[in-house]
């Protein structure tokens, strides 16, 4: 009996002259979906297998793997009857995560894993955790919140406590983010709470939802998840990796409902310019599109440069703008976000009665981890002297970009902020069909772990994500291992 992959694959090269992109199409299905199924990593529900045999003009048993339909499993299960034997039922994810794909923690973490178990010593880059880097969070925070265990054990207000609030609010008058109330904030157990909540009380089955490509994947996960499209809009490498606005405004369609930009911007390190955001702003009038702007990097910016919240440039428009301390203040385990509406929202109210009850319904945030939300966004902040010549990310920066770029067929653009950067493979050089196969093996070969740029939603085989949060020394044994692993490695 064949198996789901193989019959994807035979569709694949039968019906769609060998591209999984042109299966995607015909099928309404993500290009990252159909990639899941032809690696195996993934299958179809049955509603899904539905949709391709019914493109296709085979039986939904057929692509799940069943030679005959008479091979399929009961759809439905009476009682046994008294001595009768059956087969133990199977519990298959629910439909609802059918596409939802989320590889930042996938099979490459796995075998990073168990390489560890077995005791192997990896070079992690991959994930955005500053603790075990040695990035500690200042020590005003920790004690704020051991001072304040005592009062935080019950539940507070579901959009969170007042003085966090407070404090929230008062940074968005310095970041000049219009008409912000104490009601217009919520507290998340961290900004990815606030994020799935945000797309669950906004998108509609079937609508569109742009965002960037690459992006940082919850977001195409938690557009899925809630029902939506993912449509991805190209971020621009040869310009500094700002979105391309003529090709958002080409893929806005009469479902499209809402954009979302990611600034300063996770996996490319770029911070977009006032410009850029006022055409974003431009376009989000023009269609009448909700704006969410993740910011969660804007206190991690280089070079004197200046975050612009694209919130403070559309009083006239409602925006939802996202942040948090995981990153700025290196507490990424005491989960501590914030989600904040802005600008005019009497077009809005049914969101945000959607927004209140699912806030609502987990009751509240970690309360501890509220706590301390005034005593990080006041006064002297720590992360400033990280990111100034000297200070370990600034550093860290230079000595990556430097590095990437002097391996023969990488090259990179300078980040901005945060502490992540997206090196392009040149494939005439280095040549690689599957980049996630290409970071397995340079796991395997040199006990360096990455993140491949498919996992970001790039559509080529030719970016990967480095995170530079470990010191210049262990930067310098993983490029080192990096430029010998490219100078010899070839998938044909
Ligand atoms: C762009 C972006 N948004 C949101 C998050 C999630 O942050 P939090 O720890 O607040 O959930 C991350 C984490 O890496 C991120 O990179």
């Amino acid at each position: 009996m064949a198996n789901v992959s193989e019959r994807i694959q035979q569709l694949i090269s039968e019906q769609c002259g060998g591209s999984q992109q042109v299966f995607a199409e015909k099928t309404g299905l993500t290009k990252g979906s159909v990639s899941q199924y032809v690696n195996g990593r993934n299958e179809p529900s049955k509603k899904t297998a539905g949709k391709i045999a019914e493109v296709f003009g085979v039986s939904a048993e057929w692509v799940l793997g069943a030679e005959e339909e008479a091979d399929a499993a009961p759809a439905v299960r009476t009682s046994p009857n008294e001595g009768e034997k059956r087969p133990m039922r199977t519990f298959d994810k629910s439909q609802k995560l059918d596409g939802v794909c989320y590889d930042v923690r996938g099979p490459v973490l796995d075998e990073a894993n168990r390489m560890r178990d077995n005791g192997v010593d990896i070079i992690k880059l991959n994930i955005g955790n500053p603790k075990p880097f040695k990035f500690d969070a200042p020590d005003e925070i920790v004690v704020d919140m051991i001072y304040n265990l005592r009062d935080t054990e019950g539940y507070s207000d579901s959009k969170g406590l007042f003085s966090a609030r407070k404090a929230i609010m008062q940074y968005c008058q310095l970041k000049k983010i219009p008409n912000v109330s104490m009601e217009d904030i919520y507290t998340g157990n961290g900004a990815s709470e606030l994020i799935t909540m945000a797309m669950q009380g906004f998108v509609n089955n079937g609508d569109e939802i742009l965002l960037p490509m690459p992006d940082y994947p919850l977001w195409t996960a938690s557009i899925k998840l809630a029902g939506g499209n993912p449509v991805h809009y190209r971020c621009d490498e040869q310009q500094n990796w700002y979105p391309d606005i003529n090709d958002i405004r080409k893929k806005i369609t009469p479902n499209t409902t809402g954009i979302v930009i990611i600034n300063p911007n996770n996996p490319t390190g770029s911070l977009y310019p006032e410009e850029v955001l006022k055409q974003i702003v431009e376009v989000a009038r023009e269609f009448d599109l909700m704006v969410f702007s993740d910011e969660i990097y804007d206190r991690l910016v280089m070079d004197g440069k200046k975050h612009v919240s694209i919130a403070s440039l559309m009083p006239d428009r409602m925006c939802v703008t996202f942040n948090g301390l995981s990153k700025s203040h290196r507490i990424a385990g005491y989960r501590v976000g914030w989600m904040v509406l802005s600008g005019n929202k009497k077009n809005a109210q049914g969101f945000i009665t959607g927004l209140n009850l699912l806030s609502s319904m987990r009751l509240c945030s970690n309360v501890p981890g509220q706590s301390v939300i005034q005593t990080a966004l006041g006064g002297y902040q720590s992360a400033d002297e990280l990111l100034l010549p000297g200070g370990r990310l600034y550093e860290q920066r230079e000595f990556i970009y430097k590095a990437i770029n002097d391996i023969p067929g990488l090259s990179a653009v300078k980040p901005d902020a945060a502490f992540y950067i997206f090196p392009k493979i040149d494939l005439n050089k280095i040549h690689i069909k599957d980049d996630e196969q290409m970071v397995l093996d340079f796991l395997k070969q040199k006990r360096v772990l990455m993140l491949q740029g498919t996992a970001m939603n790039w559509d080529k085989p030719d970016h990967f994500r480095i995170v530079y949060l470990p010191d210049r020394r262990t930067l310098g044994k993983a490029t080192e291992r990096l430029a010998e692993f490219l100078s010899t490695y070839s998938q044909y």
